[in-house]
């Protein structure tokens, strides 16, 4: 299937199907924070505003990596360019891949042009791509091309395993990624899309000149199970559904992916899905998390609905710092969680 399909076919499941894993599996609803009956401080005085990598944002927020390269696709990102830059926060492209096959999906991507305040603004392609003849120069081009000020490798083995058509040629990835990360001129991250980074690849990404990842655990979109949807072949399919369950929960990714990486950028992301999930990410040690699915959902319905869901997680987050008594983002990363049952996680 072509890759303009593809895209449009992956929008269409995950706005119509149930794509997420079910079971509760990112390990929020285990994690409880003291509440703080007397926090001695003002609402007023809780900022959620911090910096990540360099840029001023309004809260510890960025647009997961999603879209672009179909007319739907660009309107899409159009959408949520608009949103983050109203709310101030980071926003990540899908795979620009399709762009260096057909120059003319440029403007699908080209979301400074609708939203030149946008804070921060992350590239994205598959690592793999790296196998199948794209080099440092395409990179810097498509980085160029949409002004993006840091670039982001998505690791997707599992992904491209159930993908009918999928790129499994994961060979001698890391002496590739070696070789070009310092050549690109931004920061660079590498990102699951919703297995998770576990410790024996944290481990491997320690050993290269990023500046850092982006979980993408367990427990939200799954990318295994949205192949499972787009292929005919019955034992794909299964083996698909299989694997929806397969990876490391997105709460024991993001404490891996902190002690493994203590000096580097870490991202939560992986159904982080309200503000005192943000929260618990950021106690856990993130710097910043990301949200795919709920933000493309808001999005396909206006610009307004996208605003309105960024506003929300940003409320509940001041008002989770608030009842636990932190004024700052880095008060609340110094916050210890409980393992407790946590009424606010519950279906
Ligand atoms: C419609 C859609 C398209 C996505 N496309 C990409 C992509 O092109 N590149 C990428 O790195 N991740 C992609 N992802 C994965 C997300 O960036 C994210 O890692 C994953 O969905 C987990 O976050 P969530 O549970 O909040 O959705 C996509 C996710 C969605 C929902």
């Amino acid at each position: 299937m072509a890759e303009l399909d593809r895209k449009d076919s992956h929008l269409a499941l995950c706005l119509g199907e149930q794509v997420e894993f079910t079971g509760r599996a990112s390990g929020f609803g285990e994690l409880r924070f003291d509440h703080d009956a007397l926090p001695e401080i003002d609402k007023a005085s809780v900022t959620t505003e911090v910096e990540l990598l360099g840029k001023r944002l309004a809260a510890p927020i960025v647009i997961a990596s999603m879209t672009g390269g179909t007319p739907r696709a660009g309107e899409l990102n159009r959408r949520l360019a608009l949103a983050a830059e109203t709310c101030r926060v980071g926003m990540a492209l899908g795979s620009q891949r399709k762009m260096l096959e057909s120059p003319a999906t440029r403007a699908t991507f080209a979301v400074r042009e609708a939203a030149p305040g946008l804070p921060l603004l992350f590239g994205n392609i598959g690592a793999v791509q790296l196998n199948y003849g794209v080099g440092i120069r395409e990179i810097r081009r498509i980085v160029e091309a949409v002004g993006a000020d840091a670039f982001l490798f998505h690791l997707n083995p599992l992904q491209e395993a159930i993908q009918p058509e999928g790129n499994t040629r994961f060979s001698a990835l890391l002496p590739k990624l070696r070789d070009v990360v310092p050549a690109l001129g931004v920061p660079v991250l590498l990102k699951e899309v919703g297995a998770g980074i576990s410790r024996t690849t944290a481990l491997k990404i320690r050993e290269l000149p990023v500046a850092g990842v982006e979980t993408s655990g367990l427990g939200g979109t799954s990318w295994s199970k949205i192949e499972s949807l787009r292929t005919a072949d019955p034992v794909q399919r299964t083996t698909g559904e299989l694997f929806a369950r397969w990876g490391i929960p997105t709460v024991e990714s993001i404490s891996i992916c902190r002690e493994a990486l203590p000096d580097r950028v870490v991202i939560a992301s992986g159904g982080i899905r309200n503000g005192i999930e943000v929260a618990k990410a950021l106690a856990l040690g993130a710097d910043a998390v990301s949200l795919a699915l709920p933000l493309l959902r808001a999005a396909d319905k206006s610009v307004e609905d996208a605003i309105l869901a960024l506003r929300r997680v940003i409320e509940e987050l001041r008002t989770a710092m608030f009842v636990t008594g932190c004024r700052t983002v880095p008060e609340l990363r110094r916050r210890t969680l409980v393992r407790a049952r946590d009424f606010t996680a519950e279906d």
